[in-house]
């Protein structure tokens, strides 16, 4: 397994190849290149890492250069300029033969259209990749089994694709690509063709698929939702150019431009929240050992559902509910009126998950993966997190709301990426003349 490194990958088709690298070195983009002369920008100057094993979405409108992207990773489209290196293969410097042999051994690739041969059965297509590399049958069989059960087609393999449901071919696409055991899966747009609900199956089951099989995913997508689902980081891409990465909810807590606090603006944000990133960290927190009358004093003058308490080295105890501190009798402890403990969440679980809890028990703790309070989600913190318009805080410059993203895992080869490279104005209002409609039909 290795880390994929992309440097300053520049594609132009036509002609005008060496004209339009030219004026990319220039700083020129896409319109102004077209003007210029008339070459057809669809990569502009791209550099950042995948990290091995992770799943990453490149997003983004038609025609934004997603698929030309992912097919320069294993050189179906040659770029212009840059450099593609996979683990410590420069796959640039790659001669043919070379490069037919490092293209099967390291990268599956799903597409939209399953393109399943339709005069083999599902047992022979999955296995077409390995019979190519003139695997003998019994291995190719047995891989190919695997791969089909993994999918979740066992007992179809003797079928032919036209038997197959839209949904179940896909699966059969992508156990095509898992038989190789390729590394690297490149996928365009590969559930765009699927009913909605099966759609919805499909990402999770990959996703689920891709921590139990640990393989790099680059996966197209114009679906943010989709992108969402997938659950790692994204890249956003517009005009050929990478506008911002990062996981979702780095983007819609910090869009870079105007134009991506447009494009997530209609994000599920309770999907894609951390619990960490929303809760209050000011709340008040009371000792186990305090009476009911010393917590009183503690808390005079705050609001609140619920109120939290852990022992002084910050390890959660449990949540006192505001109505029963009201009830009790000043002598008591808050230990004694804890009821059956209710568990903390670490802070990086998703906002959607705990709604219903904050709902029935008033608020929930939310701690570090070693169990230390660090704050608690209430129910005026759901909505402030909710109602939160992420363009508010990009253009006043501060994320009153969100001060904590820091705290969350974030894949490591983000750093690697510097931001948008150049010419990208960094105010709303700069932004606004220059930025196309991110609402425009997507696919
Ligand atoms: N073979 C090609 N010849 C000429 N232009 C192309 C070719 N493939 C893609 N393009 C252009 O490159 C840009 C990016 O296309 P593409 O990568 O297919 O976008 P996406 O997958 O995001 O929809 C578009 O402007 C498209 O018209
Ligand atoms: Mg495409």
């Amino acid at each position: 397994m290795s880390r994929i490194v992309l440097e300053g990958i520049s594609k132009i088709f036509g002609s005008k190849q060496a004209e339009g690298v030219d004026l990319i070195k220039q700083g020129k983009r896409k319109a102004e290149i077209a003007a210029a002369c008339g070459a057809v920008v669809g990569l502009c100057n791209i550099s950042f890492d995948i990290v091995e094993g992770e799943i990453l979405t490149l997003m983004g409108l038609s025609g934004s250069g997603k698929s030309t992207l992912l097919r320069c990773m294993n050189r179906l489209v040659e770029p212009s300029c840059g450099r593609i290196a996979v683990g410590d293969v420069d796959v640039t410097k790659l001669g043919r033969k070379d490069l037919l042999a490092f293209r099967q051994k390291t990268f599956g690739m799903v597409f939209q259209h399953f393109a399943l041969l339709p005069n083999r059965t599902i047992l022979s297509n999955v296995g077409f990749g390995l019979e190519l590399k003139n695997v003998p049958v019994a291995r190719r069989t047995e891989a190919a089994m695997q791969a089909i059960e993994l999918v979740g087609l066992k007992g179809w393999e003797a079928k032919y694709p036209h038997e197959l449901s839209g949904g179940m071919q896909q699966r059969a696409g992508l156990a095509r690509a898992l038989a190789a055991d390729a590394e690297v899966l490149l996928m365009d747009e590969a559930f765009s063709a699927l009913d909605p609900l099966i759609r919805r199956d499909m990402q999770s089951e990959l996703r689920d698929l891709q921590r139990k099989l640990k393989k790099t995913i680059v996966f197209v997508s114009h679906d943010l939702d989709e992108a969402v689902a997938l659950g790692g980081r994204i890249v956003l891409m517009k005009d050929g150019e990478v506008v911002q990465i990062g996981q979702p909810e780095e983007i819609v807590a910090r869009p870079a431009t105007e134009y991506v606090a447009r494009f997530v603006e209609h994000i599920d944000r309770a999907a894609v929240m951390r619990v960490g990133q929303v809760a209050d960290r000011s709340a008040a927190v009371l000792a186990p050992t305090l009476t009911v009358a010393e917590a009183r004093i503690r808390i005079a003058g705050e609001g609140g559902d619920a109120w939290l308490v852990a022992d002084d080295e910050s390890r959660f105890v449990g949540c006192l509910r505001a109505d029963r501190l009201a009830a009790a009798r000043p002598e008591e402890t808050v230990a004694s009126l804890l009821g059956a403990g209710s568990d903390a969440v670490v802070a990086d679980a998703r906002l959607d998950a705990v709604l219903a809890r904050v709902a029935a028990e008033g608020c929930v703790a939310v701690v570090d993966p070693d169990g230390r309070l660090l704050g608690a989600v209430g129910s005026r913190d759901v909505v402030r997190a909710l109602a939160a318009h992420s363009a508010e805080s990009h253009a006043t410059g501060h994320d009153a709301d969100y001060p904590e993203t820091s705290i969350l895992q974030t894949t490591a080869g983000a750093e690697r990426w510097t931001g948008p490279s150049r010419n990208f104005p960094s105010t709303r209002s700069a932004t606004k003349a220059s930025t196309g409609s991110p609402t425009m039909a997507l696919g």
